[in-house]
């Protein structure tokens, strides 16, 4: 293979789903140290293109080359035979287990009764995170970090696995803004040690910042393939949506009415008794869009919990339309007027 050819070119791959032509005749290339961007809005098959990738569809129509080579990748284990990595926007890992057994869990052993050493798997998951920059801990046990630590497991998981094509399906939503910085340096490092990534998202801001090239795709169909330092957020814009598009928001400055929320001196404390909530005060008016600012682990979490009545509070007053809400049950809140779309829906949601 010479450094001109693909790590991956996709040649007309047509799937579809009853009713829908999720991707209609879509061709790609993604070189060796590159990180290609695939965009598109929310149902523009992205994730489906991906899936066929890592081998959990088939197409029904079209071919895939990785590294020179024709293949059929019929199941995961395939594309991670062939160094193919992915990435899920949903974390597929065991929350009791540790980092090194949730990322050696699965794997066969190399022989015919030889055991895969526990010792031996942490110091090389310690190696990698080491090489890569991801600061992961190998003995950690996965409830007991954050969202963006889990997403540095599935990380390793494919790097142990020895990928060298990564995808990512949009692995920012779930980050605060300081995690997405780090994943972007984590990103520039892996192609720096050549790797190549895919990079799913709809963020044109990510998308400028971080791919070399940008694949546009629309209900199914590729509209352009663009280098990135020749495009602009607007371009992007337009041809994601089919139509020109403006940044900014016509809309009428707000004239919030009453207090319909206010917590007062609001005292929580976690189970090792260090206050996650201290004196915390907040109002929010009928009519007023309030937003909390903060990095991860900074009691965020902990106040929407105490005010949905998901958590205990040990002091302080939670009043809802100037009913005192404080310690109800989650029911009772719901009654009383106030919704919660969860942090991770997919998670905590029943919806
Ligand atoms: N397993 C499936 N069965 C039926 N339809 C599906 C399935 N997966 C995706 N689709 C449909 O295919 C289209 C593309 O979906 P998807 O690839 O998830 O888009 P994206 O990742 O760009 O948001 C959507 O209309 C979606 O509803
Ligand atoms: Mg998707």
């Amino acid at each position: 293979m010479d450094a001109a050819t693909p790590v991956v070119e996709l040649k007309q791959i047509t799937k579809r789903f009853p009713g829908i032509v999720a991707n209609d005749s879509i061709s790609l290339k993604l070189h060796k140290g590159e990180i290609l961007a695939l965009l598109g809005e929310n149902g523009a098959g992205k994730s489906t293109l991906m899936n066929i990738v890592f081998g959990l569809y088939q197409p029904e129509e079209g071919s895939i080359e990785v590294k020179g080579k024709p293949v059929v990748i019929d199941s995961p284990n395939k594309a991670i035979e062939l160094g193919i990595g992915m990435v899920h926007q949903h974390f597929k890992l065991v929350q009791p287990f540790t980092v090194t057994e949730n990322i050696i869990l699965g794997m066969e052993p190399k022989k015919m009764g030889a055991r895969i050493d526990y010792k031996t798997s942490v110091a090389k998951i310690k190696q990698l995170s080491d090489q890569y920059g991801l600061k992961v801990n190998p003995n950690a046990k996965i409830h007991d970090i954050s969202v963006g630590m889990q997403q540095r497991v599935e990380i390793l998981k494919t790097l142990y696995r020895g990928a060298d094509i990564l995808i990512f399906d949009e692995p920012t939503a779930v980050l605060t803004p300081q995690e997405i910085g780090e994943l972007m340096v984590i990103m520039k490092r892996l192609v720096a040690e050549g790797k190549s990534i895919i990079l799913i998202t709809h963020k044109l801001k990510e998308i400028m910042q971080i791919s070399d090239t940008v694949t546009i795709i629309r209900r199914g169909k590729v509209i352009d393939t663009l280098k990135t330092a020749e495009t602009n957020p607007n371009e992007l814009a337009e041809k994601m949506v089919g139509r020109s598009v403006t940044f900014k928001v016509d809309k009428q400055a707000s004239v919030p009415k009453e207090i319909v929320l206010d917590v007062k001196n609001l005292v929580s404390k976690n189970k090792e008794g260090i206050s996650v909530l201290s004196g915390l005060n907040l109002q929010v008016r009928a009519g007023e869009i309030l937003g909390i600012a903060g990095v991860d682990g900074n009691g965020q979490s902990e106040l929407i919990e105490a005010i949905t009545g998901l958590r205990k509070v040990d002091s302080g007053i939670i009043e809802v339309r100037g009913k005192d809400t404080t310690n109800k049950n989650p029911r009772h809140v719901t009654e009383s007027g106030v919704s919660h779309i969860p942090e991770d829906r997919h998670k905590h949601g029943w919806y």
